[in-house]
C-alpha cells in the first residue's frame, strides 16, 4: 500500500476532543498536529475582544514562534437578553479559574425570570496556510434552557436548547452535535477550502 506523506498542519490546541474531531474532518488531507507535539506548551495570551481577534492571535503565535502553518479556532456563547455576554468571555464567565458547571449556575441564574432566552454559539477559525490568513466562521441558533438536560458535551451544553433539534447538546450524540454545531460548521468550510486548494 502506498504510504503518502501528508503535509502537516497544526491545530493551535490541546483539547482531545477538538483534535478528533478536526483529525475525522481533515483525514486524507492533512495530518493535524497538536501544540504539545510541537513542543508549544505556551499560555497563549487570548488578549483580542473578538473571537476573530483570538483565533488570529493563536495562529499567528504559532507562525510566528515555531514557523508552522496553522489553524486556530474561537468560540463564544451569545445571549440576547446579555447583550452578547458572555461572548468572547465564555470560558472565564464565573471568574478566572472557573469550571464549567460554574459557567452554566451562572448563566441560568442571570436568565432568570428572562423572557428573551435566545442564544447563539458562533466559532471562527483563522488559517495561516503559504503565506496567506484565511477565517470561517459558524454559527447554530438556540435558546438558553431554564435547567441543565443530559450528560454528554461539555461547556454550556447542558442549557443550550438547539432550535434545529429542540434539545441541548448534552442530551445529543456526538456526531448530532457536530453536524449542526458551529465549530462543525466552521470546520467543514475549513475542510471545503483546503480541499479545493
Ligand atoms: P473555546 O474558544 O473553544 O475554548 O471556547 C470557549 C468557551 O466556550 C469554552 O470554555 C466553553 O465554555 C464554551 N464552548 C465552546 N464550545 C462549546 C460547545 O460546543 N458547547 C458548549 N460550550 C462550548
Amino acid at each position: 500500500m502506498e504510504n503518502k506523506e501528508l503535509k502537516k498542519l497544526v491545530f493551535a490546541t490541546n483539547n482531545q476532543h477538538k483534535l478528533e474531531e478536526a483529525r475525522a474532518i481533515l483525514a486524507g488531507q492533512f495530518e493535524v498536529v497538536s501544540l504539545a507535539e510541537i513542543g508549544c506548551h505556551d499560555e497563549i495570551p487570548e488578549t483580542a475582544d473578538t473571537l476573530e481577534g483570538n483565533s488570529l492571535i493563536k495562529a499567528r503565535w504559532v507562525k510566528e514562534k515555531y514557523g508552522y502553518d496553522c489553524f486556530a479556532d474561537d468560540t463564544g456563547l451569545m445571549v440576547e437578553a446579555l447583550d452578547g455576554a458572555p461572548g468572547v468571555y465564555s470560558a472565564r464567565y464565573a471568574g478566572e479559574h472557573c469550571t464549567f458547571a460554574d459557567n452554566v449556575n451562572k448563566m441560568l441564574f442571570e436568565m432568570t425570570g428572562k423572557q428573551n432566552r435566545k442564544a447563539y454559539f458562533a466559532t471562527v477559525i483563522s488559517l495561516i496556510l503559504n503565506g496567506e490568513t484565511k477565517t470561517f466562521e459558524g454559527r447554530v441558533d438556540g435558546t438558553i434552557s431554564t435547567e441543565a438536560h443530559g450528560n454528554g458535551g461539555f461547556g454550556y451544553d447542558p442549557i443550550f436548547i438547539a432550535e434545529e433539534t429542540g434539545r441541548c447538546f448534552a442530551e445529543m450524540t456526538p456526531e448530532e452535535k457536530n453536524a449542526i454545531s458551529h465549530r462543525g460548521r466552521a470546520m467543514r468550510k475549513l475542510a471545503e477550502y483546503l480541499v479545493n486548494l
